[in-house]
């Protein structure tokens, strides 16, 4: 066995190395900040040359051939599809050889699955695949492949979690993807820290990537989330992967979306909406009908936005409910949208249109555990609102675009063109949004009523 790598402790603060574990650093005074990590880091420069680690610019060095942009070759053309729509959609078009694709989420939502299903379907296009699983057996992973009715049944599955014996492994045979599942069970015998600790995350993270580019085998490793909802391990983690997707959803409720938030081959935010099923995950190609789908007909507190997610419009459901306080204060309680944002537009809604919430207990919910996270959907958020105090239902085919401001004033939103393109699509007959904001090319079957404030709104809607 080759003698053991030197390690050091680098402070995650200020950079500084220390020989040993100390609870504090003594050059920033930052407590738990020291990472171990390998003492002879990059020494290999990009292009596969070893370079000496302290020298001075130019001693030491040696001259590198450079390339013309031109003459790089794009990997544009090249993208694997997986042919599971969503996912090569929020991948920015297909996977991308040579990458390294981080896939977030809480236990249980479906990484293991998705992926599953993606090596699956690589292998049945005749790209080879190699699944690596730490955490679970083999007889585990067998019997969810089961459930897929044998789609991922061609896949090779290897059960370590020690990374140079899956680097080797994966390294003996020309692959095109291999799948880490998860990053958090894998270690290097370099490192001294127990797996998933910081800096095993990261060394063997960054040791993936290297291969990834010296191979041209995609990576995906998957990652844990904390409670804060980042990927455990370090926030580094995300900086050193090409792309990081995260997989989320409401644990009772089957739909799970996929959201791209870094992406160095595509644009962020994208998202790809699937359903769990019993086979498995199932994309879903028209995300609004899935989240419009158990509308109630005619009841009141129930108003349609729509809300863009990435490129893609969807169209939402938010619902009000508003009820006498029976003693004490009165709650509010909001799912899916900011809280503060909702105690905002209730003063808004008190002082410029009159509706008094104080005596009233307030719940919103946007529906399918969807969070909104633009102040395009303020304006349903308000007609829903409006609509329970009133206790009259707003048309069922109407739609609310528009940002409410503390004056009661309605603004206009951002691709409103694709929002109603979307809303007429689905059937929407009417949508109301700020007069300002109405685009010139109308979209079919749509009356558009430009509203100046919520006051126009309501006069509008409740007639009053
Ligand atoms: P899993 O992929 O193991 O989640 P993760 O890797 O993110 O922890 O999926 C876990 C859940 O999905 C589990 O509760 C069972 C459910 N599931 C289905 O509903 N249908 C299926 O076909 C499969 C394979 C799993
Ligand atoms: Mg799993």
């Amino acid at each position: 066995m080759s003698p053991k790598a030197k390690t050091v402790y680098r402070c995650t603060n200020c950079g500084a190395d220390h020989p040993k574990w100390a609870g504090r650093c003594d050059a920033c005074g930052e407590w738990n900040t020291l990472v171990e990590e390998m003492a002879t880091r990059a020494t290999t420069s990009a292009s596969g040359r070893r370079i000496s680690g302290q020298k001075s610019m130019a001693e030491g060095g040696s001259v590198a051939p450079t390339v013309r942009l031109r003459d790089v070759k794009s990997s544009q053309g090249r993208r694997l599809k997986t042919g599971i729509k969503e996912f090569d959609f929020v991948l920015g078009g297909g996977i991308v050889p040579g990458s390294m694709v981080l896939v977030g989420g809480e236990p249980g939502i479906g990484k293991s699955t998705l992926l599953l299903q993606v090596a699956g379907k690589l292998e049945e296009l005749g790209h080879s695949t190699l699944y690596v699983s730490g955490e679970e057996s083999a007889l585990q992973v067998k019997l969810r492949a089961e459930r897929l009715h044998g789609s991922a049944e061609n896949v090779s599955l290897l059960n370590e979690t020690l990374l140079e014996t899956i680097l080797a492994t994966a390294g003996s045979e020309r692959l095109d993807a291999i799948v880490v599942d998860s990053i958090q069970t894998v270690f290097t015998s370099d490192l001294e820290g127990a797996p998933g600790n910081v800096g095993q995350v990261r060394e063997c993270a960054a040791r993936l990537m290297r291969f990834a580019k010296e191979t041209e085998t995609t990576v995906f490793a998957v990652g844990h989330v904390t409670k804060g909802g980042g990927i455990a391990g370090p926030k580094t983690l995300e900086h050193i992967v090409d792309t990081v997707l995260y997989f989320e959803g409401e644990g009772m409720l089957e739909h799970r979306i996929l959201r791209a938030t870094k992406n160095r081959f595509g644009s962020v935010d994208e998202i790809g909406v699937f359903r769990m099923t019993e086979e498995g995950l199932i994309a879903v190609e028209n995300p609004s009908e899935l989240f419009l789908g158990d509308r109630l007909n005619n009841s009141s507190g129930s108003a349609v936005t729509a809300l863009l997610e990435g490129s893609r419009p969807v169209l939402i459901e938010i619902q009000g409910l508003a009820t006498k306080t029976g003693y004490g204060t009165a709650q509010r309680v909001s799912t899916g949208y900011d809280g503060r944002r909702l105690a905002l537009l209730l003063a808004v809604l008190d002082k410029r249109a009159g509706l008094s919430f104080s005596q009233f207990d307030v719940f919103l919910n946007v529906v399918g555990g969807v969070r909104m996270q633009e102040p395009a959907g303020d304006l349903a958020v308000a007609s829903a609102l409006a609509s329970s105090i009133y206790d009259r239902p707003v048309a069922n085919s109407a739609i609310f675009l528009g940002e409410v401001g503390l004056g009661g004033e309605i603004r206009p939103v951002s691709q409103a063109e694709r929002r109603l393109g979307e809303a007429a699509k689905m059937g929407m007959t009417v949508a109301y949004m700020s007069e300002r904001g109405i685009p010139k090319r109308g979209s079919r079957g749509l009356e558009v009523v430009g509203v100046r404030t919520i006051n126009d709104l309501f006069r509008h809607l409740f007639q009053t």
